[in-house]
Order: C-alpha cells, then structure tokens, then sequence
C-alpha cells in the first residue's frame, strides 16, 4: 500500500528545515508541505499563551492540504502546544521533535549524565526532563537556554572554524562538560547546523539531532502502519514551502540551511 498524502511540517520559522532535510534524507519519495511561521519567529521568547495560539494556527494552514500527518518541526511549539493539537485533531497523527531525541539520548547515555540544549521557552516547560526520565528514570538531566545560537545560525554563523560561534558555543557547553555529561541533545531546530562545530569542539560527546531522531520516528511509524509514499523517487516528491512573512529573505537563507535537497521556493500566505 502506498500513501502519496503530504507530511505537513511547521516551525515558527526556518529551523524546521533541517527536520524536512533530516525526512528527506530518509524518505525520499515523500511529498511535503511546510510552513515556517516567520511574521511571528522567535517562538522561543514567548508565553506559553501565544506560542499554543500560533501553533494552531499553524496547523489550521497546513490541514488546508490533504495531509497524512503533521511534524511540529520546532521544539518550542512541541514543548509547549503538542497536546493541545493532539485535542484539537484526534484523527491526525501528531509527531514531534523532543520525544524521539529524548528517548535516543536516554538509550544510548553511557553515565547517565545528559545535557540539552533549547530555547529559553523550552527549558521553562521541562518537557525534555519528563521525556528522558520517562525512558531513563535514573537519568541526570542539565538544561541549558541558548538565546544567543539561534540568531547566530541565521546569519549564517555556524560553520567549523567561525571563531564567534565557537566562542558562544564554549560559553554554553564548557559548563555541561565539566558537569559530566556524556550525550548532549541538540533541542532546537536550528541546532542541528551545529552539528559540525560542536563534534569538532567535543568529540568525545555522543550528540543528538532532533531533527533527525523525529525523521527516524517518523519513518518507523510510517512503515508500521503502511503508510510510506512508497511510489516516487526523490526527483519526483513534491516540496511545497510556504512562510507568513519575507518569502525572498528566507528563500536565501533556506539555501544556505538545505542547499540542492531544498526542492522549491517560498510562497508567502496569510494565516489565521
Ligand atoms: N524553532 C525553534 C525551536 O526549535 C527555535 C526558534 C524559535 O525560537 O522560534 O525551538
């Protein structure tokens, strides 16, 4: 059985493109709608209140489409607002970013000792403590908000060898490490670009992208319930991007974070 349906991803802004990188990489054939909430990013810096009010908006935007599932690609709004989508759509299936990351680095911690990285709104909802602890009771968990990364990544500041990223970077791990910790996930979407700068930084650390541990999900669940796209190549998926604000702006930017894998262009709605 094959399922040709769209995923619908969204995230408050760009981030989430390292999920649809992370879902293309692993499901090709796959046809995506995503949309990036950019007249109203950072979701990371705002109440609890108006974070749930975008998020379904958000949500309300991408079931305009015939979509299959949704991915809430941004780990603030999955902190914060994946219950309320779960309530608000029973019949659609809701993946999100902090469960799959947390389950992985509670799998696969050798001391116990996990350090995350997130937005300050992530970090007040202690939604990674619950999730690791729920697959590793015995679990350490050390939480640190990283404001600084975010802005860094979308000005581009986020290659090996850029001594302002490095210099942050240290700022923020340098005290998880000397804590002890053995496996840090990488709680933001936009993290995953640093992918490379902080195994350079720390190599002995065992790092987890939610970008990828939710892609991976993802496509285990998909095949459970025999719902994979299973007929198109990767040339053939159709990639549909939408935002609600400078779509020319962030089609640059959206290169720079998905160079050739990016597949379209951004279109600019409004949402309600
Ligand atoms: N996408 C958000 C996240 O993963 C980071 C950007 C924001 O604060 O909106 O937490």
């Amino acid at each position: 059985m094959s399922d040709n349906r769209y995923i619908g991803v969204f995230d408050s802004g760009i981030g989430g493109l390292t999920v649809v990188k992370s879902i293309v990489d692993s499901m090709p054939g796959e046809n995506i709608i995503y949309f990036g909430d950019t007249a109203h990013v950072p979701y990371g810096t705002r109440s609890e209140r108006q974070i749930t009010e975008y998020v379904l908006a958000d949500v309300r935007f991408l079931r305009t489409f015939d979509i299959k599932a949704v991915v809430i690609a941004c780990n603030t709004a999955d902190s914060v607002a994946k219950e309320k989508v779960k309530q608000a759509y029973p019949d659609l299936p809701v993946f999100g970013v902090v469960d799959p990351a947390s389950r992985l680095a509670a799998e696969t911690t050798k001391n116990g000792k996990v350090g995350v990285i997130a937005t300050n709104a992530t970090v007040k909802t202690g939604a990674y403590e619950k999730a690791i602890h729920r697959y590793n009771a015995d679990a350490t968990v050390y939480m640190e908000a990283c404001p600084l990364l975010v802005p860094l990544v979308e000005n581009g500041r986020f290659k090996t060898g850029d001594p302002v990223i490095e210099i942050v970077l240290k700022e923020y791990l340098d005290p998880l490490v000397e804590k002890g910790i053995d496996t840090l996930v990488l709680g933001c979407t936009h993290y995953p670009l640093l992918y490379g700068t902080i195994t350079h930084l720390y190599p002995e650390l065992n790092v987890i992208s939610s970008s990828d541990a939710a892609a991976a999900k993802m496509l285990g669940t998909l095949i459970q319930n025999g719902t994979c796209n299973e007929n198109s190549e990767a040339e053939q998926s159709e990639r549909k991007y939408f935002v609600s604000d400078d779509a020319e702006g962030v089609d640059k930017l959206a290169r720079v974070f998905m160079g050739d894998e990016l597949g379209g262009t951004f279109q600019q709605v409004d949402v309600e």
